[in-house]
């Protein structure tokens, strides 16, 4: 695994801003982010050495370089999802690309079910918290100390100064701001009204397919995390309504445009 981090990280370095520390990972319906971005290239995940290819449809599968808020960003349009059929070293192999390329933030978005009774379709929530639900966990075997400690401290897994940052963001331009825990699950189907409301009651307010992977691991090589939910769906009891797949990409790109300002704006202030 290290080797071929190795190999990844050497074939990247010479494509990607020596300056760049900005990581991002573009969830359903919201690639694009990227698309604000300036002096952008574009990097198919299949031209890079080792890296898994992405599958799922609105997916795109590549990375992007550019400026976004005025400082260079690597963005991730498209992400591997556990339920694709990826382990979760592959899940999680780009952020250990990010870490290797000597990052210090990583910026998250996802799309989610909404438990928490006062959230509404389009609600953007910054996530506080996870709870991880995963079969799997991406740090379980050997763990090499080029990567962080065999017990990571999880006390404060989304940065607390980038979410006070982002709040002030939000509230400043009046963008409607939800809190909450996100609760990570390996679909790939969507909740039972039993399931959201078992993972309302443990203490969840979203539940989504990815993240948690993700952010454990940049958590663990020492990046600074900072995670969006959109809520395209409301697994609220007396609220449930069929969702498919499509309902959440339409929903989550009306609520993209107001997730991204804020990260831009963010990544401005950084
Ligand atoms: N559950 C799980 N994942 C999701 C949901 C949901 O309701 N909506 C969007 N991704």
């Amino acid at each position: 695994m290290l080797k071929n981090l190795q190999e990844t990280v050497s074939w990247l370095r010479p494509q990607i801003p020596a300056e760049t520390k900005i990581g991002i990972i573009l969830g359903t319906g919201l690639g694009d982010l990227a698309n604000n971005s300036t002096d952008k290239k574009e990097i198919p995940y299949e031209t890079i050495p080792h890296f898994p290819v992405s599958t799922v449809e609105g997916h795109s599968g590549k990375l992007i370089t550019g400026k976004l808020g005025g400082k260079p960003i690597l963005a991730m349009q498209g992400r591997f999802h556990f339920y694709e059929g990826y382990d979760m070293k592959q899940v999680t192999y780009p952020v250990r690309v990010m870490q290797f390329l000597g990052f210090e933030y990583l910026f998250v978005s996802n799309a989610a079910g909404g438990m928490n009774s006062s959230f509404q379709i389009g609600d953007i929530m910054l996530i506080e918290d996870h709870i991880n639900l995963f079969p799997e966990h991406p740090l379980r075997g050997k763990n090499l100390p080029e990567f962080g400690v065999r017990f990571p401290d999880m006390s404060e897994t989304y940065n607390l100064s980038l979410r006070k940052l982002a709040t002030k963001i939000a509230s400043g331009n009046n963008i409607k701001l939800q809190f909450g825990t996100y609760v990570g699950t390996q679909g790939p189907t969507f909740e039972t009204p039993a399931e959201y409301y078992y993972f309302k009651v443990i203490g969840g307010d979203a539940v989504g397919m990815s993240t948690v992977p993700e952010v454990i691991v940049a958590h663990h090589g020492g990046l600074k995390v900072l995670a969006f939910s959109i809520i395209t769906d409301l697994g609220v009891l007396g609220k449930i309504v069929e969702v498919s797949h499509e309902e959440v990409q339409e929903a989550a790109k009306i609520a993209q445009p107001k997730m991204a300002f804020i990260m831009e704006e963010v990544i401005k202030q950084l």
